[in-house]
Formats: structure tokens, sequence, C-alpha cells
């Protein structure tokens, strides 16, 4: 009990340490099963902490774990679409590093803002596959722009292989607080239809391939100074191949 209290008290140390030095770590995933996006919380080996993260569960690791992208990015190499692919097992014994699935993931500009999906065991079959997106906002929320237009070179990421990335534009029109656009692929095309509230947006998405189409959801967030990047997911109930993660820069 006195262990419990004593680490609520260091964790309230560290949120107020963190308020005054930045923002926060804000990001969603479609799905919180197997994976979960936040700030990273280790500090062990390669892993630094109060990064944007991901936390996996399997047998030897908890989703609550997290460890930053920016390490995963620069151990992992990028293919021909700018996308990191990290597939376990990796040779590190404690904790046990296998069995942590596949992640394939990019980042948004240059900011600490990364979006992917994770699955079990890659493709072709992408079992359990997940869409997550997650970023430092940085000082967003003081400089998001009030009006004028701005687009965002975007790329989404879909049941990825190198090259399949998609790709588009994204409009930000701040001053009727929308967000709107698509990117595609030559088969997949996503639609994103959103409205801005704060530094979120959030609305409807539309995908179109050759198989069919359907509707869905779209939420995101801008981060950094200006709204310099985005990142977010669409998601379709019932339709989760169609799930895509996306993101990109001014
Ligand atoms: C999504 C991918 C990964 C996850 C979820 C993950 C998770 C973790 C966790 C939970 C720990 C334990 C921290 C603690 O003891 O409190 C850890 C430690 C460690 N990880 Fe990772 N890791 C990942 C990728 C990697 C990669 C790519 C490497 C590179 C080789 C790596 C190398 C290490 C090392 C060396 C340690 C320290 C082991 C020790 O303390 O002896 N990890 N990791």
């Amino acid at each position: 009990m006195k262990e419990m209290t004593f680490k609520a008290a260091l964790a309230v140390a560290a949120l107020s340490a963190a308020s005054l030095t930045q923002a926060a770590v804000v990001g969603g995933e479609s799905d919180n099963t197997y994976v979960e996006a936040g700030t990273s919380t280790v500090d062990a080996g390669p892993h630094t902490s109060g990064l944007a993260g991901i936390g996996v569960e399997t047998n030897s690791m908890n989703i609550d774990d997290k460890v930053d992208f920016q390490f995963l990015s620069v151990f992992s190499p990028s293919d021909i679409d700018g996308v990191h692919t990290l597939s376990s097992p990796i040779d590190v014994d404690d904790p046990d590093h296998s069995g942590m699935g596949v992640f394939s993931f990019a980042q948004a500009g240059s900011e600490d803002v990364w979006f992917g999906e994770w699955s079990e065991a890659g493709g072709p079959n992408f079992e359990h596959r997940t869409v997550y997106y997650v970023g430092e906002k940085g000082n967003v929320d003081a400089t998001m722009p009030t009006s004028g237009e701005v687009n965002y070179a975007v790329t989404g990421i879909n049941r990825h292989s190198a090259g399949n990335a998609l790709s588009g534009t994204l409009t930000a029109d701040f001053s009727g607080n929308t967000v709107s656009g698509s990117f595609g692929d030559g088969n997949l095309t996503i639609g994103i239809d959103a409205n801005i509230s704060g530094s979120s947006f959030s609305g409807t998405a539309s995908a179109v391939d050759s198989a069919g189409s359907a509707s869905g959801v779209s939420v995101g967030e801008f981060y950094g100074s200006n709204a310099a990047a985005l990142a977010g997911m669409a998601t379709f109930s019932g339709n989760s191949d169609y799930d895509t993660a996306f993101g990109g820069a001014r």
C-alpha cells in the first residue's frame, strides 16, 4: 500500500514536470487488444521514455510498457515509401522480444509524430491488423492557424508492402475549420471529410477499391508549431481491411 502511494506521488510529479516542458503525446488506435499508442514509458536498453510510443501485449510484454518510435525507426530500415517495418523475433532475451508481431510505420514530417499498422504476422493475411497514430503535440494549441488553407502531403498505410503506400493531399481550411481530401495507390482510395475542433479533427471517411466501397469515420490530430504535421486514421466498422493510418506535413 505504501509503495502504491509512493508510485502514485511519483506519477503525479512526473506528470506535472512533463506538462511544464512539453504539451502531451496524443494519438489512438483502431483497437487496443494487442497494441496501444501513447507516451513511451520504457527507459531500458535503447528505449527512451517521454516520447511518442507504442506497447504490445505478448507473453512477456505488457501493453502499458511503451517504447519510443524514434529508436524503432533508427533500428528498422525504411522502404521506398518511407515506411519502416519491424518484425520480431528480435534477439533480446529479457524481456523476450519474440512474438511481438509486425509493425509498419512512418513519420509525419520531422516531428515526433508516427502512424502505421500492426498485425500478428504481416502479409498476406495481416491477422488482427490494428492501425494507429501518435505524436507529441508540442505548442500546436498556442500556434494553430486561424485562417487560410494549407495542403498536407499525406501518406497512408494499409496492409503494407514496399511500394503500396497510399499518397495524396489533405487540405486544412483553417477559416472554415475543415480537413478534406484523399489519398490512394491506384487501387485503394481513402477520402477524408472532417471538422477541426481545437487542434483535433473528426468526421467521415470513404474507401473505394476494385472490390467495392465503404463508409467509415476519420479522426486525427495536428502537431507542432503552426500545425506543422497531422496524423490520424480512417476506420470502417465491419470492413476493417480498409482501416488506414495516415499522416503528413505541410
Ligand atoms: C515494438 C518493439 C519493441 C518493444 C515493444 C520493446 C519493449 C521492451 C520492453 C518492455 C523492455 C523492458 C524494459 C524494462 O526492463 O523495464 C525492453 C528492453 C530492451 N529492449 Fe526492447 N522493445 C522493442 C524493440 C526493441 C528493439 C528493436 C531492440 C533492438 C535491438 C530492443 C532492445 C532492447 C534492449 C537491449 C532492452 C534492455 C534489456 C535489458 O535490460 O537487458 N527492443 N524492450
